[in-house]
């Protein structure tokens, strides 16, 4: 059976009429010709409630069908700055064919006043990736997951409950999927008692659907010359109770995974602390002085794939923001016939430019400085980043104990004793364990089948450079990998051996230059000149990352494979929303294949 490729995003089809943007395909306007901004205040932030709403509410969760400008999202932080208000607020929004950066920044540039917030979103604009996207807005009291895609495929892939919703998808006559049945339904699955929408559009399809979906609806003053607007309520549903923040979070283990907890956990202001056994943090497999940020991309829509995606992205802004890329730019190589044909069909699934370009041998070469006569996939997003440089920014802002190492936990939930080999003890109301490859062993194999892990050992060949390989320019990937030369030497890497060694060997090298193609290897020096490093990785037979609860205040983020430094950003910011009671913003298909339950059905 023919595998679904991935979804691509169309392209955006849009022209300006007398300064007013408009979808060309759909035939309708962003936003009201006589003043979108007064338009989206009047409708959305104040009629839906919102408004009135963020002068006690401590947080809001407000959803939105069709981001379009983002005018929207920049009119709420506007209420929410003029009148001070404290609430947090998750924005969630849909967006099935996103606006280039500069055609939102010239519909703001209507609105001189929001010049500064419309810097801010802008800066912020995502990549034109399918998938989510995370950003936060006014210092991060606003957080935005936009998800990009048909909101009638990704809406029942989430799970949330909105306290608002703006529903400016254009007119139904003119888009009808984004107020059909199936839609105005997930609408309200994402909708809990008392949950309050607010619409531009009072159309008989919308009002239709919506209500027999369960909301209660009123037609109120329209805006302008509009003669009416819409408002509802949602009548059934449940009364949801807030999850009770997490008090003191335990994070075991100081690598690239505890880094990215403790980050993710700085951003919801959730104390935690990190327990690292070593004398400094990153000294295992989140040691290695350098490694690659790369996509894994699928020719079928694999969960594996969409995750490295979105996580592509939010690993690049991190790294970029930190200024954490030391080379920037990947090639995966056809390196074998059957490589060459997987990415042959990958390059036929129109990835957006910047995530995956086919290269032809000559532009390889080009682009990598060698000419090895092989064509290739080009990842500009991806690049070359320093473990331990990238750990040290993401803890930057946590209190980190090392020579801490966790000997036992004891206690129950919620209230939990860790107990350190050097006899210090710590107390957490949740633990979220992230040992690498000491998790098995860390959390007994009572909760998990210890069988399901696999540890694997890798070398990395530190080569001479003064070599025929040194003029490379761009890190290349086949089965393993070769960076550019830096502090002293080329990185070579890394084979796996199913085993626990760690000494770093001479078979260790030959095993790397072994994975390179001819055309590389006969232009590296011998091995006899090369030192190296050698560390552990976990993965499970699935290849996917282990990410979850084990118990109620227990949690993992683990099993990273060979991609940690890509993955584990994006899934350390999803459990802090779980773990913080946020929405979560990954789908939930994706959550579930990633539950360390899984384990047990393997
Ligand atoms: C040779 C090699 C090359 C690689 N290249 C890349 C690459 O290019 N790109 C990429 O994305 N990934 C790469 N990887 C994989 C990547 O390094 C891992 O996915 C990632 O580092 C795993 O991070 P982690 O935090 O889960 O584990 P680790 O980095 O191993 O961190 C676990 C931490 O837990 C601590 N710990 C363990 N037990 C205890 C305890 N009882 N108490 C307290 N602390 C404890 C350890 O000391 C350690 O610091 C490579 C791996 C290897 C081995
Ligand atoms: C009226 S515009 C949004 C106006 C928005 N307030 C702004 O600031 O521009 C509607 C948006 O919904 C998006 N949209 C339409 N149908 C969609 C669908 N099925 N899924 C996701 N987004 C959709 C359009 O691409 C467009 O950006």
């Amino acid at each position: 059976m023919e595998q679904q490729p991935l979804p691509q995003l169309p392209p955006a089809s849009v022209s300006f009429d007398d300064g007013i943007l408009r979808a060309i395909d759909v035939g309708d306007v962003y936003f009201s010709a006589e003043d979108g901004l007064a338009e989206s205040r009047y409708v959305f932030v104040d009629g839906s409630g919102a408004l009135n709403a963020l002068a006690d509410a401590s947080h809001l969760t407000i959803a939105e069908t069709g981001f379009g400008t983002g005018l929207n999202l920049l009119a709420l932080c506007e209420a929410i700055a003029a009148s001070n208000s404290r609430c947090q607020i998750d924005y969630i929004s849909f967006e099935g064919a996103p606006l280039d950066a500069k055609d939102a920044r010239y519909a703001h540039d209507a609105f001189p006043e929001l010049a500064s917030l419309s810097d801010d979103l802008i800066a912020n604009w995502p990549r034109r990736w399918h998938g989510v996207h995370r950003f936060s807005m006014l210092g991060g009291q606003v957080r935005v997951q936009l998800h990009y895609g048909q909101a009638q495929d990704t809406l029942p892939r989430l799970s949330f409950a909105a306290d608002f919703w703006f529903l400016d998808g254009f007119a139904p006559a003119k888009n009808p999927e984004l107020w059909s049945q199936p839609v105005c339904h997930e609408i309200a699955r994402l909708s809990k008692k008392g949950t309050r929408l607010a619409s531009f559009t009072v159309a008989r399809q919308a009002r239709t659907h919506l209500s027999e979906a369960g909301f209660h609806l009123e037609k109120a003053p329209g805006f302008g010359r509009k003669r009416d607007m819409l408002k509802g309520v949602y009548d059934k549903g449940f009364i949801r109770t807030q999850t009770r923040p997490a008090e003191q979070v335990a994070i075991i283990g100081g690598g690239i995974a505890g880094a990215a907890m403790a980050h993710a956990l700085t951003q919801l202001n959730i104390p935690h602390f990190i327990l690292e056994q070593a004398e400094k943090i990153a000294t295992a497999a989140s040691g290695n002085p350098a490694g690659l940020l790369v996509p894994f991309l699928s020719v079928g829509d694999m969960p594996a794939a969409r995750l490295s995606i979105s996580a592509l992205a939010d690993a690049r802004k991190f790294a970029e923001l930190h200024q954490l890329i030391i080379s920037s730019g990947v090639v995966s190589l056809d390196f074998s016939e059957r490589k060459a044909s997987r990415q042959s069909k990958l390059a036929a699934q129109g990835f957006p430019e910047d995530l995956a370009t086919f290269l032809a041998p000559k532009d390889v070469a080009h682009k990598i400085g060698i000419d090895i006569g092989m064509g290739g996939l080009y990842h500009s997003a991806g690049g070359v980043v320093s473990p331990p440089d990238y750990c040290a920014a993401l803890m930057a802002d946590s209190p980190v104990y090392t020579n801490a190492a966790v000997a036992g936990v004891s206690g129950e939930e919620g209230d939990w004793q860790i107990r350190c080999h050097n006899d210090q003890h710590f107390n957490a109301s949740h633990i979220i364990y992230c040992g690498g490859a000491a998790t098995p062993q860390l959390i007994g194999s009572g909760f998990l089948p210890k069988k399901q892990f696999q540890i694997t050992s890798g070398q990395l060949s530190y080569m001479p450079q003064n070599t025929a390989l040194s003029p490379l320019k761009m890190a290349i990937n086949y089965s393993g990998y070769l960076l550019p030369c830096g502090a002293g030497v080329q990185i070579a890497g890394a084979g796996f051996d199913p085993d626990e060694r760690r000494e770093v060997t001479k078979e260790g090298h030959h095993q790397n230059l072994a994975l390179m193609p001819e055309a590389l290897k006969s232009l590296a020096a011998s091995p006899d000149s090369y030192s190296g490093r050698r560390a552990l990785r976990l993965a499970v037979a699935d290849r996917l990352p282990v990410a979850g609860e084990i118990t109620d205040t227990r949690y993992m983020l683990t099993a990273l494979g060979a991609r940690g430094l890509t993955l584990a950003g994006l899934l350390a910011h999803s459990l802090a929303c779980r773990i913080g009671g946020r929405p979560d913003f990954l789908e939930q298909p994706l959550v579930a294949a990633l539950l360390p339950e899984r384990l047990r059905d393997l």
